[in-house]
């Protein structure tokens, strides 16, 4: 007993000098530079300089041989399924029935050329930066608009462009006068951007490249929005440029361990009262903190995986149609709502089509880009935790900045939390239905949220 109280009172002691070492003894650190660094093929000598990219922007049109979909219908045509265990859902992860029926979909009533004429309405281009061809779509305002602001719109794992095609239309719609020129990049190493030939690329480095693609463009300065790793990538764009940022919007709020938001996530566990603008609700938001944890952990695997082995599941997701679609929409199902994991189908056609999500899946197999993908994770990963979090993030996003906070998203801080992780917090929506994927949920809300701030910034 009595060395379970020491150890008890030292754990306490421990994780007390924790939080004061990290709000008090570690100062903010500058900007850093984030670094030329080369991602094509071709291995540069040590000292060698960086070769120079063609500046040239090609039109781009989706169009996947027949070998590719006849090696894909043979390939399903040969999957072998999981018989799930009686009474399980998907809470032993995608169900074994529901993947046959969605496969037997995927065989006879999807169809790829009418996707691919439905993704190819928008126009695509890809551009060479830093070695590796960039994928692009770039829509310009449906009419012609008194003001025409530029945007540029970042995905994250597992979707793609795909996510946004249905907000696209109605941010390129004037609205009292303000219309978006919408610049929605893939990823590089996902869809139908090059994946990078050497290691290193991370979040920072994908910052640089969209301010270099902008400016590619003629755009100095513009807006962003991003779901998931795109909201890192846009709070990343707005901490290291500022000066090409006039605003950013993301649907993950962004939050560090440290400062009044940690002081307050604190207090806020025991007496959410004191520091809560809305008690009840912003309580929810973030505790109780076992269930969170618990949660947290049971939905993370994926990413311990990708973040330390994406080569070796890469390998089975290169391979297989089948499972990648089972990896990969398993998330649309959990991410979307929690619940839906005690669902036979996973709620998956409650908030989207199968068409959808298999063209999403599509976008995935056809490139081969899902490795590159995963092993974004491995480079970013390590560096949140070691790095990246008690680093660039300890720096506050200067630009207006705006959160929509979704109630399935998977990280949520109320406003009174998230609110000191940036010097302008100008817009915080609760926002009343919608998960992770909330562009492609709820493309209305998201689209009119960014307006809405956009007209803000554009009155100061
Ligand atoms: C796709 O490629 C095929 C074969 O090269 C060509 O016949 C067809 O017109 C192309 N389709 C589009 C939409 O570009």
């Amino acid at each position: 007993m009595g060395i379970f109280i020491k150890f008890f009172a030292l754990t306490i002691l421990v994780a007390f000098g924790a939080v004061v070492y990290q709000i008090f003894l570690t100062p903010d650190p500058e900007v850093p530079v984030i670094p030329e660094k080369w991602f094509g093929r071709q291995q540069l000598k040590a000292g060698e300089p960086i070769p120079k990219d063609p500046l040239t922007i090609n039109r781009f049109t989706i169009n996947v041989s027949d070998e590719v979909l006849t090696d894909l219908k043979h390939r399903l045509d040969l999957a072998r399924f999981v018989e799930p265990l009686p009474g399980t859902q998907f809470n032993y992860g995608f169900n074994g029935n529901y993947l046959k029926q969605v496969v037997d979909y995927w065989k006879t009533k999807y169809d790829w050329r009418q996707q691919e004429k439905e993704l190819n309405k928008f126009n695509h281009f890809k551009t060479q930066i830093n070695g590796i061809d960039i994928h692009f779509i770039h829509v310009k305002p449906s009419k012609p608009a008194k003001t025409v602001v530029p945007i540029l719109i970042s995905h994250g794992w597992p979707g793609s462009v795909l996510e946004y095609y249905k907000a696209i239309p109605l941010l390129t719609e004037p609205t009292n006068g303000v219309a978006f020129e919408v610049i929605c990049p893939s990823i590089p190493g996902y869809g139908w951007s090059e994946a990078p030939h050497q290691t290193g690329f991370n979040v920072p480095q994908t910052a640089r490249i969209y301010v270099k693609l902008m400016e590619r463009l003629n755009h100095k300065t513009f807006f962003v929005h991003g779901g998931d790793y795109g909201s890192l990538i846009g709070r990343t764009m707005a901490i290291l440029y500022p000066e090409h940022i006039r605003g950013l919007h993301t649907t993950m709020a962004g939050s560090t361990n440290k400062g009044l938001s940690l002081i307050k996530s604190i207090i806020g566990a025991y007496f959410p009262q004191l520091v809560f603008d809305n008690p009840e609700a912003d309580y929810k938001k973030m505790f109780p903190f076992w269930e969170n944890i618990r949660f947290m952990v049971r939905e993370s695997g994926y990413m311990h995986i990708q973040s330390t082995r994406p080569d070796t599941v890469g390998a089975a997701m290169l391979d297989s149609p089948v499972g990648l679609a089972a990896y990969i929409l398993e998330k649309f199902s959990v991410w979307t709502n929690p619940a839906f994991l005690d669902k036979p189908d996973g709620g998956l056609t409650e908030k989207f089509t199968l068409d959808e999500l298999l063209t999403n899946i599509m976008i995935y197999w056809t490139s081969n880009n899902v490795a590159s993908s995963m092993r974004y994770y491995k480079e970013n990963v390590p560096l949140l935790f070691i790095d990246f979090n008690i680093h660039e993030f300890r720096i506050k996003a200067s630009v207006p900045s705006a959160v929509a906070d979704f109630p399935h998203e998977l990280m949520r801080f109320p406003y009174s939390v998230t609110k000191h992780q940036y010097e302008n917090l100008i817009q915080y929506t609760s926002m009343p239905r919608g998960g992770h994927f909330a562009a492609f949920e709820e493309p209305k809300l998201v689209a009119d949220d960014i307006k809405t701030f956009v007209s803000k910034v554009l009155k100061k």
